[in-house]
């Protein structure tokens, strides 16, 4: 079976952990969009792992690990992963593969993505600052842009990097008066990521076709959440890159018909980094309980995550555009001690009521939920294993969304470990 697992909120939902746990059924995972901006967090006995551009398969030691042509890697913190995987033992020699053709985030891009968050001031998108924007920016301009693959050959490369820093400084200086940086240091640190990082670079595009050829086993793991998707999410408060299913193929040049299941990550709540209309937040007791009890902090940037209820608009829009064939609900136990829970099942715009998810700004942010009220439950999940053993109303809880949703609920988190974990088919 080859799988493909996608946020469906915001970001943060818990792919990490499904995509561990589906990792032990697959050959081979695949990192195919979004760059260090992600951080997936991934627990084995008492280690925890937030990875950023390894895939969650990293941690089981015969899992290849791909980063393809759609990933924009930034080598600092790519090398920082795999130094920290090989403190704990675990050694990605021969089974890391990293495409030639993904883009190589550089100092200049996160000094970009930070001086134009610092000049929008308040309008800022709240960006996680990792150059996410600009790299991106740069391949679809085309001309100033460094590729994995262009690491090999050093002498094209530093006349390269003489070219782009030229005409970053010119913009930097003309639009935010900032200081010169300097190729040289650029070029020399891109020698260090070439000696690291070109032993595991190839084409993954035919590594991966011959692998599918040879009846291998592969698991797409999504970054980001569909509603962060550049084109069908909440522009311009999303991310560049489409963190939809849709970004599959393109992002490593394997159809999606080769992909038997499409696995949505949800959260048995909502939460969002950053800027951007978010209908069903609650800035108040309720959303600061969620934060403090499901440890609601950025994996990435420690940044405070803003919460509210569960938006069943939000989520069906991301099942029908991603095709997704089965929900992953995370967090669970999270909810336990509310007393009542509200579901947003629909949004009233201008007195007009939708059940279809406006990804257009203006429209989302007239959105006024329309919320349904549910029994809470008191007691701890934590150590349930069976669906039938969860309180009456957690259950309820779960079965009405999917009845909102459209799509069966077939993994439950009832905490951060893998054990934490109900399986219902
Ligand atoms: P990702 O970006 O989608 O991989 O998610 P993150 O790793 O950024 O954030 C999810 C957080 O929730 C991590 O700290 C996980 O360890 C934690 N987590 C995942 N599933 C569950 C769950 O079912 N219950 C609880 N309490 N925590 C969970
Ligand atoms: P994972 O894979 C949550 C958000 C940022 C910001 C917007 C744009 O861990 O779910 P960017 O740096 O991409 O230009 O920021 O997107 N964002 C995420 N939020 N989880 C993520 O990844 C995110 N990646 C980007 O907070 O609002
Ligand atoms: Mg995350």
């Amino acid at each position: 079976m080859n799988y493909c697992v996608v946020g469906l909120q915001w970001g943060d939902e818990g792919k990490g952990k499904v995509v561990d746990i589906l990792a032990e059924h697959s050959d081979i995972v695949v990192r195919y969009g979004g760059g260090a901006n992600a951080g997936h967090t991934v627990i084995v006995g008492d280690s925890r792992f937030a990875l950023h551009l390894l895939p969650s398969g990293s941690v089981r030691p015969d899992t290849i690990c791909v980063i393809s042509n759609g990933v924009v890697v930034d080598p600092d913190v790519l090398i920082k992963g795999i130094n920290t995987l090989a403190e704990k033992d675990i050694s990605l020699d021969g089974r890391l593969l990293i495409s030639e053709n993904a883009h190589v985030v550089l100092d200049y891009h996160k000094q970009e993505d930070q001086l134009r968050e610092e000049s929008l001031a308040k309008n800022k998108l709240g960006t996680t600052i990792r150059g996410i924007g600009p790299c991106y920016a740069d391949k679809v301009g085309r001309s100033y842009t460094v590729r994995m693959g262009d690491l090999r050959d050093t002498e094209a490369l530093e006349a390269k990097l003489q070219t782009i820093v030229a005409y970053k400084n010119k913009i930097f200086a003309a639009l935010y008066n900032a200081e010169s940086i300097g190729a040289d240091e650029i070029f020399e640190k891109c020698k260090i990521y070439a000696a690291k990082l070109l032993p595991f670079t190839i084409d993954t595009t035919e590594f991966l076709h011959k692998s599918i050829a040879g009846g291998k086993s592969i698991l797409f793991e999504g970054a980001q959440g569909s509603l962060l998707d550049l084109d069908h999410g909440t522009f311009p408060f999303v991310t560049s890159s489409n963190s939809t299913s849709l970004g599959m193929p393109a992002g490593c040049g394997v159809p999606a018909k080769f992909v038997d299941k499409f696995i949505g990550v949800i959260k048995a709540y909502t939460t969002r980094v950053g800027a951007g209309p978010f209908p069903a937040e609650q800035d108040n007791e309720t959303g600061q309980y969620i934060r403090d009890k499901g440890n609601e902090y950025g994996t990435t940037t420690g940044r405070p995550r803003r919460c509210g209820w569960f938006d069943a608009v939000a989520v069906a829009y991301g099942v029908t555009i991603g095709g997704i064939d089965e929900v992953a609900l995370m967090h669970l136990d999270t909810l336990s001690g509310l007393e009542e829970l509200k579901i947003c099942k629909a949004y009233k715009i201008n007195g007009e009521e939708t059940t279809f998810f406006p990804a257009n700004e203006a429209r989302l942010s007239l959105a006024k939920p329309v919320y349904e009220t549910v029994p809470g439950w008191s007691e701890d999940l934590t150590e349930v294993n069976d669906f039938q053993d969860l309180p009456v109303d957690a259950q309820n809880y779960v079965r009405r969304i999917e009845e909102l949703i459209g799509k069966p609920i077939t993994f439950v988190g009832v905490g951060p470990k893998r054990s934490q974990t109900i399986f219902r088919q």
